[in-house]
């Protein structure tokens, strides 16, 4: 993306791509969202595609795909062993990361069910940066717990700190003490932390939490499903960074991590999944548990035209102008709302853009679920589709307490290259709107509950009819608009 000034002053991002494959959208009427979001329990996952303006939900599996990576599709090597589509991903993985062994998977949460099952072992500990959501829950399910040892800027919703997803050594040199090295699974960097608003981590700190794996023989794991954002944000923010390569940096990340796994459906604008390392060891003991669970070493569950279209996707990640266009479009979308008064986390990161709900809705308590409830008004107010990431993604604890979010945040993820900056502006205006409207909107209340991951299927009603409060604001602010 292109930092271009703008005669008028203006600061507009500017695409460096143009659109050639178009889908249609719809814009429903308020009255048809209500019903929509009461059908789907209040839970954005469960709203159809055909009542949403704006899917916001995720950037998994729907980034805009390039033409190369449509080209590439169509020449694929289909057979169950030794398709020449995998070799081309197995020697795009060597370019990028130098790692020797390469295991496929189906998506990210398929690494994480082989990578735990390898190596957390009951009563061990897997000491990270911060946790994804279907991470914890294989470590759970393989009997082991994990340590966040963020820096405590990483869960101050509004700070300058430019790598709020680093991980601070002194707590794992602590934990290590501690626990003792032995009972310590393996050392976890997410990329791109995302349930803390997509922040990044530098550099430098991967290379000081690769000298304390070395000290104390433990193995570093890097969840690179964000990466794309990350080697931006290292490049931009990271002064001793600036003139590395994208590449350079990718490389560097590389040797320094024993493991990385990814979810394609993020890294590389497909719909799969990888697992290298140089450890043959390592190698062997997940190799059995692919086949197993994913499919033939060639293929991992995927289909061959998106193993494809990840090797294009990879090697697209090298260039500046693809990675950018997400975090400077974010960029655009969190600054504007600061502007505007919206508490949103700052500084801007990748993945999307996080309204703070507890400051949002300060009236609604953390038991009645305010980023639930903040997706539930937002989708009614725009059409808008976004994702919890707050008090309903924790699980209850053995006893059945509530786990309360150390952030309640509503994620609006932008998907990369998908909307364009009306859409973006439109959004901007809802949302304020909303804002001014804050008091209206009540929280929520299970009425379906899944024990585990209840944020995908479970169902919950609003505490009040705030719901038909907010539809009637709308009509009389807005008047017969959509
Ligand atoms: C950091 C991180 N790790 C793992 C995953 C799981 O990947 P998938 O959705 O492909 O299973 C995700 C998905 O959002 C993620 O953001």
């Amino acid at each position: 993306m292109a930092r271009v000034t703008f005669y008028s002053g203006e600061a507009v991002p500017l695409e460096m791509h143009k659109v050639r494959i178009v889908q249609k959208l719809a814009l429903v009427p308020i009255e048809r969202r209500l019903a929509a979001i009461s059908e789907a329990g209040n839970n954005t996952f469960l709203l159809k595609n055909r009542d949403i303006f704006l899917d916001m939900l995720t950037d998994s599996g729907v980034n805009a795909m390039s033409d190369k990576q449509l080209a590439a599709m169509m020449e694929s090597d289909d057979s169950y062993a030794g398709s020449a589509t995998f070799t081309k991903l197995e020697n795009k993985i060597k370019e990028l990361f130098n790692k020797d062994y390469f295991l496929p998977v189906h998506q990210g949460r398929a690494a994480e069910n082989i990578i735990a099952r390898v190596f957390v072992t009951p009563g061990s500990v897997v000491p990270m940066n911060y946790h994804f959501t279907t991470t914890k829950a294989h470590i759970m399910l393989n009997g082991g717990v994990i340590e966040e040892l963020i820096v405590d800027e990483g869960l101050q919703v509004n700070s300058t700190h430019p790598f709020k997803g680093d991980l601070n050594i002194t707590k794992l040199r602590a934990l290590i003490a501690q626990r003792g090295a032995g009972n310590i699974a393996f050392v976890r960097i997410e990329t791109g932390t995302n349930l803390i608003g997509g922040q990044p981590h530098s550099l430098e700190n991967i290379r000081q939490v690769r000298a304390v794996c070395d000290e104390f023989g433990l193995l570093l794991v890097l969840d690179a499903s964000l990466l794309a954002d990350n080697l931006y944000f290292i490049k931009t923010r990271e002064a001793g960074c600036k003139d590395m390569s994208i590449r350079a940096i990718t490389r560097e990340l590389s040797d320094l991590s024993d493991i990385i796994y990814f979810s394609a459906r993020k890294l590389g604008c497909a719909r799969g999944g990888g697992i290298c390392t140089s450890s043959k060891d390592a190698f062997m003991k997940m190799r059995e548990l692919v086949t197993l669970y994913e499919g033939f070493l060639t293929y991992g569950g995927m289909s061959v035209r998106e193993i494809e279209a990840i090797t294009v996707g990879l090697d697209e990640t090298m260039d500046e102008d693809m990675i950018s266009q997400g975090p400077i479009f974010i960029e655009y979308m969190v600054n504007e709302l600061a502007r505007q008064g919206v508490p949103v986390v700052t500084p801007a990161g990748g993945l999307g853009c996080h309204l703070n709900a507890l400051q949002f809705l300060p009236h609604v308590p953390q038991t009645q679920y305010p980023a639930g409830a903040l997706a539930s008004a937002l989708y009614l107010a725009g059409s808008v589709r976004g994702m919890e990431r707050g008090t309903i993604s924790e699980q209850r604890d053995e006893n059945g307490k509530e786990t309360l979010a150390n952030m309640e945040l509503l994620r609006l993820a932008l998907p990369r290259r998908v909307f364009t900056l009306s859409q973006l502006k439109y959004a901007i205006d809802r949302i304020v709107w909303l804002y001014k409207n804050r008091d209206l909107v009540g929280g929520l209340v299970f009425v379906e509950e899944p024990k585990l991951l209840r944020f995908f299927f479970g169902k919950l009603k609003t505490t009040s009819d705030w719901h038909s409060k907010l539809v009637a604001k709308f009509r009389a602010d807005l008047g017969d608009s959509l």
